[in-house]
């Protein structure tokens, strides 16, 4: 009971404390062809739930079928105890594409709530040099390290395979984290690359000198579905900031461009997703313009639906009402805003 007590105090202590969101620039409409532009990193996205093999043969349903340039080149994981991963070449559209696996709803709530995780310091053999200053949540640095070698040997072989300069990196919930990660681990690694990372659902990873540090060296879009409340925990109060690049899928399936750190207008998430009664992790998973993340659409499910993380399925049963009841507290203060 150790984790949920801690997260209980975290979630009173949060209703004391309100937080200070600056306000930022306009918020404006994406265009039609700018939220068509998304579609192929959405299905990318989409694809990093499906089985490692049947990305390699490209037989994963509408997932591989959306992107028929592609071209595996490495894929891994087991789904559980590690996300599956792929990288491949899509000569279409230029550029190396990396994706990371993300986890269901049931999973990614606790993994971002329960008392067990913390901002830490990165692995300064991964992340060489970057301010010291910069946290991230201890649970997320431990998964992406786990394949972060991997995909880096994967990813310079499809540059050099391909010739291309240009990597993308895609990922939903927990593998939106992890592309967030990459996109801070691979070009110190890679210099002369071009990186773009395209998050679904990304929930919050580090602290607010890991976001300045993604706001001003991270090509960020990160696209949050109507009330999904994933991407407004770890709360602010934890210390937790989101960087820029905010895209929010309105209620009426029109997408806003959310300028700032957790823009606190109600057309976007940290506006929008105020108490946990407003939360709808329903819409965790999509449509994303009617793309479904989650291993769905996946071709074959087996071995995909119902993903625990090692870290996820820490989770004691016995959490349950608790874990609902802090929920309520700690999305509370959020109204405050
Ligand atoms: C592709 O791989 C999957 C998973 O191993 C397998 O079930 C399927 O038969 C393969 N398809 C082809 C066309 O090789
Ligand atoms: C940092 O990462 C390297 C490479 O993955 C690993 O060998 C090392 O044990 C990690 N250090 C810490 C303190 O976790
Ligand atoms: C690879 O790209 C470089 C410049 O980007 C170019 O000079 C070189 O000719 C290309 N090589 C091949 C084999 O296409
Ligand atoms: C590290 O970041 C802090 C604030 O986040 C800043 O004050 C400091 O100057 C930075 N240090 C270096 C060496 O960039
Ligand atoms: C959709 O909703 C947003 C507010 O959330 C509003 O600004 C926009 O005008 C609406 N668009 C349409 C086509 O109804
Ligand atoms: C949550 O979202 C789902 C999917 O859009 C919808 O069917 C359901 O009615 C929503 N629930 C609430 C309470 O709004
Ligand atoms: C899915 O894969 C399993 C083995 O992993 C296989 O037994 C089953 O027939 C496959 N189903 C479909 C619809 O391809």
């Amino acid at each position: 009971m150790t984790f949920c007590t801690t997260f209980f105090l975290f979630g009173l202590l949060g209703l004391t404390i309100a937080t200070v969101i600056p306000r930022a620039d306009p918020i404006t409409a994406l265009s039609a062809s700018q939220v068509a532009a998304f579609k192929p990193f959405s299905y990318y996205a989409a694809k990093a739930y499906c089985q490692p093999a049947a990305v390699l043969n490209k037989s994963c349903g509408i997932n591989c079928d959306a992107n028929t340039a592609f071209q595996p080149m490495a894929a891994g994981g087991d789904g559980s105890a590690i996300q599956f991963w792929y990288v491949g070449i899509d000569p279409s559209l230029k550029t190396v594409i990396v994706g990371h696996q993300g986890t269901d709803p049931n999973k990614i709530v606790p993994l971002l709530t329960d008392g067990g995780f913390f901002l830490d310091h990165l692995n300064q053999t991964l992340f060489p040099g970057l301010n010291s200053s910069i946290e991230v949540h201890n649970k997320f640095a431990d998964e992406h390290a786990k394949t972060a070698n991997q995909i880096l040997s994967a990813t310079r072989a499809a540059l050099q395979k391909s010739n291309l300069t240009q990597v993308t990196l895609v990922g939903h919930s927990l593998g939106a984290a992890l592309a967030l990660l990459d996109s801070v681990f691979l070009p110190q690694f890679l210099p002369g690359i071009q990186f773009k990372t395209f998050g679904y659902g990304l929930p919050r990873v580090g602290n607010q000198a890991f976001a300045d540090y993604v706001d001003a060296n991270v090509q960020l879009s990160h696209v949050n579905n109507r009330q999904d409340f994933v991407p407004v925990i770890p709360l602010r109060t934890l210390g937790f900031v989101q960087p820029q690049g905010e895209k929010h899928i309105q209620d009426n399936l029109t997408w806003l461009d959310c300028p700032g750190n957790d823009n606190p207008d109600s057309r976007c998430s940290a506006g929008d997703v105020s108490s946990v009664s407003t939360g709808n992790l329903s819409n965790h998973d999509g449509p994303y313009d009617g793309v479904e993340m989650g291993g769905a659409t996946c071709k074959n499910v087996t071995g995909t639906a119902g993903i625990a993380t090692a870290a996820a399925s820490t989770i004691h049963a016995g959490c349950g009402a608790l874990f609902l009841l802090a929920t309520a507290f700690s999305l509370l203060p959020l109204q405050l805003l």
